[in-house]
């Protein structure tokens, strides 16, 4: 009837208008966009299809039952970015501050749902005042619903969080359990409970920023991977990032075409290694160097400087990249490293992303600092991930592989596809000082020291053994991979079955 057609297009205009004109102003006036425009930016254009624009809370405490929005405070649906599907929730501040209701919570778990079925990854943009106050426990339930989707879809399909907003409380747990957390600068905070209740706490006085704004996240605590100027830069961003995720874990890695020749050779690579072996040089130019059209799509630019993770395609093919940094730390892995790396070996592993990892390691930083915070355990996060990864793995040793950090850096012994050594490598137990030290004691230190370097600073006690498979030149590194790549496409290799294995954590 007429009445109906009139109540449908009337409850549809409302729930596009959220919290109404006002809020609306309010949140641009904070230098946001609202959840419908920031899916608008997200998706290739006219290409979401929303879900659920009827569904209403159905809170009857505190007089919420006389005020209900069509959507409730979050918009879900799915759409394409660059012609390729994703599944979308955008909570939306302008109605009751994007607080969680159940009915939120519901409209969640559906798109999570249909995209483990369908195969296909969730984006959460997250802008939330967190649990629907009013609702009380039946808001933690939304929460905990969503939890367990998280951890049934990790690994199955991609998930990345976007914070664009406040994510306090409980809140916070759905975003740290997917794959990716990025943050805009100055209009996000992450933490499990604000300033007020700190002070009553330990009696610290901090900000929100402080506590746990974008900069906290993506330099000190590494909870957050990257952050963005805007919502405009940040969205841009992510259907970045997108061209290089596969769909699922059914999915392969996806392949661009590509201009930039597998065979192109790189003769700038032949010098980036200084002769002094402990001068620095910047490994992202060895990356750089080697991958299509230098694009280096990088994961935590700020955090754990001293290793550098991230996307980038071999003709075409993406790949993750893993590669100590001599310039920060001279490389060395610490507790944040070796997590940071972890993590991404993992998320590759996963998701059929082959490996490359480039390795000019000194050895694990040594200390009370390290020891007292756990840098065993920590450490052996690496060694379990790259030995359990079954994705193609390929190494390169620039310069220095020393002690547990040569084993640990996707050696041959870990299941390496392919290790190649530079020239300038150089495989030992440690340097040439210390070793010296110990196992020299009392005699002619100097003498000691040449003949430990003449016999140990280069790649042959290594090559000798078949721990790499060849020692090449720089210049043909591209080339090498990409050929390996190639070749490597049909690799299968599985792990014993186990319900799960016991990684120390
Ligand atoms: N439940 C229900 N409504 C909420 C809410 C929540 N958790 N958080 C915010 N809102 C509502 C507010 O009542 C306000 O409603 P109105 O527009 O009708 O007045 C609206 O959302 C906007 O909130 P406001 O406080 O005006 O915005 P702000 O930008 O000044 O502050 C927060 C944002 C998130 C810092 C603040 O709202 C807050 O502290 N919320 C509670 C956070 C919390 O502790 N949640 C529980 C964690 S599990």
């Amino acid at each position: 009837t007429l009445r109906v057609r009139e109540k449908i297009a009337d409850t549809r205009r409302r729930s596009q208008e959220g919290g109404g004109a006002k809020r609306i102003d309010a949140q641009h006036q904070k230098g946001k966009l609202t959840a419908r425009e920031r899916i608008e930016l997200l998706m290739d254009p006219g290409s979401f299809r929303e879900y659920d624009a009827f569904v209403e809370h159905d809170c009857i405490d505190f007089g919420m039952e006389k005020s209900k929005t069509p959507a409730d405070s979050v918009v879900t649906g799915h759409g394409l970015i660059h012609g390729r599907p994703a599944f979308v929730f955008s909570q939306d501040f302008t109605v009751y501050g994007g607080s969680l209701s159940l009915a939120h919570a519901k409209k969640i778990c559906k798109v999570m749902d249909q995209a483990m079925v369908v195969g296909a990854p969730v984006i959460g943009l997250n802008d939330s005042g967190g649990a629907r106050i009013q609702e009380g426990v039946a808001s933690l339930a939304g929460y905990a619903d969503i939890f367990e989707r998280n951890v049934l879809a990790s690994g199955v399909v991609p998930q990345i969080s976007m914070i664009m907003g406040p994510c306090a409380g409980g809140a916070v747990y759905s975003p740290a359990l997917t794959d990716f957390i990025f943050m805009v600068e100055q209009s996000s905070y992450l933490f499990i409970t604000g300033p007020d209740v700190v002070k009553t706490v330990t009696g610290e006085n901090v900000t929100q920023e402080e506590l746990g704004g974008s900069k906290t996240h993506t330099v000190t605590s590494g909870v957050a991977h990257r952050a963005f100027e805007n919502d405009v830069d940040a969205l841009a961003t992510l259907r970045e990032l997108y061209t290089f995720l596969p769909l699922s874990n059914r999915d392969r890695a996806p392949i661009r075409e590509c201009q930039d020749s597998p065979d192109r050779v790189v003769p700038a690579l032949d010098t980036v290694v200084p002769l002094e072996t402990t001068s620095a040089y910047d490994m992202l130019d060895v990356i750089r160097g080697i991958v299509d059209e230098e694009e280096f799509f990088e994961i935590m630019p700020k955090h754990a400087k001293n290793i550098v993770i991230g996307f980038g395609r071999m003709h075409g093919q993406t790949v993750g990249f893993l590669g100590n940094q001599p310039k920060v730390a001279a490389g060395c892995l610490d507790i944040n490293a070796s997590v940071k790396g972890a993590r991404f070996v993992r998320f590759c592993d996963a998701f059929n992303i082959p490996l490359v990892t480039l390795v000019d390691v000194p050895g694990f930083l040594p200390g009370t600092q390290q020891e007292f915070n756990g840098i065993i355990k920590h450490g052996a996060k690496l060694i379990y991930s790259y030995a359990e990864a079954t994705v193609p793995k390929i190494t390169v040793i620039t310069r220095k592989a020393y002690g547990g950090a040569y084993c640990v850096m996707s050696s041959k012994h870990l299941r390496g596809d392919v290790n190649y050594a530079w020239p300038s490598a150089e495989i030992a137990v440690m340097g040439a000082q210390g070793a010296v030290k110990i196992i020299f004691r009392g005699k002619d230190q100097a003498q000691a020291e040449t003949d430990y370097v003449d016999k140990f600073a280069n790649p042959f006690p290594a090559a000798v053994r078949g721990y790499v498979d060849d020692i090449v030149q720089p210049r043909f590194t591209r080339q090498l991979i990409c050929r390996d790549l190639e070749l490597l496409r049909t690799k299968s290799q599985t792990n014993p079955w186990r319900k799960h294995g016991n990684m120390p954590l």
